[in-house]
């Protein structure tokens, strides 16, 4: 068994001129792998004199050994090398200032229903909600209007053309807000203390009117809740939401079929050089509709009307929003644009809160 040192210093020389980690593993495998030179050689001493194996099997052993060592010696060199080239490419400046990113904007909308959730969850009312497409019963019979009343036909309804309700009338997309009262006081029973903001639909489009609007309807019924309670409940919800101390309100007689007996609801302000001013000025602004709600609609409600009364109001929550900030066109609230969003919408961490006054 001749050239084990020269064999040696081949296989140390290679290794060390190795570049890679696959050129390292092919000599591996070359040399110490089951068909590699020196494992071939290490099988060769089986078949040698004993004399010879005491001399050659030592010598072997110490070259893979060695051999061994200079691969991994060579392994650890070359993942050094791999690092430090990684740390000279793949490097970071943390002192360039990051990338703007484009955060979204609360709508006036959803910051009003908040503002007005805030309001009346002070004065003691939860929110209800009910769906957007309503039967005729819940959003006219039970509220007291029947189907030749002329209400009806003043309310521009979108009837459902394939979405029929139990009596085979077709479906509406609600007009109002109003049909959540029937279903809060058929779930809920008397007493009961509810606002219920949502989308309502009717077939008007103009500066001031769109297909879809919002409105927030209240309700509170008691053993003896009056029109007086219902004048303090909206006095107060205008003073905090205009953020006002003193605000005049007028309750004019109107009629409603599901209040008796009705008024809608003025404030007093100003318009000098087309700017707004509540609680001032020889101007009046209609804020809303209200009265105390009909006995046929607690009845149609499953509610005793000798045992409970109280008083109802709707809202248009799009129209006291373009009141309080300004806004002219009702038809932009919904057209999308970023540019108007940016311009009219929140930041999330305007949060309406009576605490720290309700808005910026
Ligand atoms: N539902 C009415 C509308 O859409 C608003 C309204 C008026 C609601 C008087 C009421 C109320 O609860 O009492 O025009």
């Amino acid at each position: 068994m001749d050239g084990l040192v020269e064999l040696k210093a081949v296989v140390l020389k290679r290794i060390l001129e190795a570049v890679n980690q696959e050129g390292l593993e092919n000599l591996r495998v070359e040399f110490l792998g089951k068909k590699g030179e020196i494992s071939l050689k290490m099988r060769e001493l089986g078949s040698m004199s004993s004399e010879d194996r005491m001399i050659f099997g030592p010598l072997l052993n110490s070259i893979k050994d060695e051999v061994n060592l200079a691969l991994l010696a060579k392994r650890a060199g070359l993942d050094d090398l791999a690092l430090d080239e990684r740390l000279r490419t793949e490097w970071l400046d943390v002192t360039i200032p990051a990338r703007i990113r484009a955060t979204g904007s609360i709508h006036p909308v959803s910051q009003v229903i908040d503002e007005v959730t805030e309001i009346f969850s002070d004065m003691g009312f939860s929110v209800a909600e009910g769906p957007q497409i309503e039967s005729d019963w819940y959003n006219f019979d039970a509220l007291n209007i029947p189907s030749h009343h002329p209400a009806r036909g003043e309310m521009d309804t979108f009837y459902m053309a394939n979405s029929k309700s139990a009596n085979g009338a077709p479906n509406v997309l609600r007009t109002h807000t109003s049909p959540v009262q029937i279903r809060s006081m058929q779930s809920l029973g008397a007493p009961i203390r509810i606002i219920c903001p949502g989308r309502v639909y009717r077939a008007d489009y103009d500066q001031t009117h769109t297909p879809m609007f919002h409105q927030v309807e209240g309700l509170a019924l008691g053993k003896d809740v009056s029109m007086a309670n219902l004048k303090w409940v909206l006095e107060e919800f205008v003073k905090a939401f205009f953020e006002v101390n003193d605000v005049e309100l007028r309750f004019r007689a109107s009629h409603f079929p599901f209040t008796e007996p009705s008024a809608e609801v003025d404030i007093r302000c100003s318009w000098a050089n087309g700017q707004l001013r509540i609680g001032e000025g020889d101007d009046w602004l209609e804020i809303l509709g209200s009265g105390m709600v009909h006995p046929k609609v607690l009845e149609a409600s499953g509610i005793n009307p000798n045992k409970w009364q109280g008083f109802a109001f709707g809202m248009g929550i799009d129209r006291i929003a373009m009141l309080k900030y300004g806004i002219p066109d009702l038809r932009a609230f919904f057209d999308s644009d970023l540019r108007w969003l940016r311009h009219y919408g929140f930041s999330c961490l305007d949060q309406p809160r009576l605490s720290a006054g309700l808005s910026r």
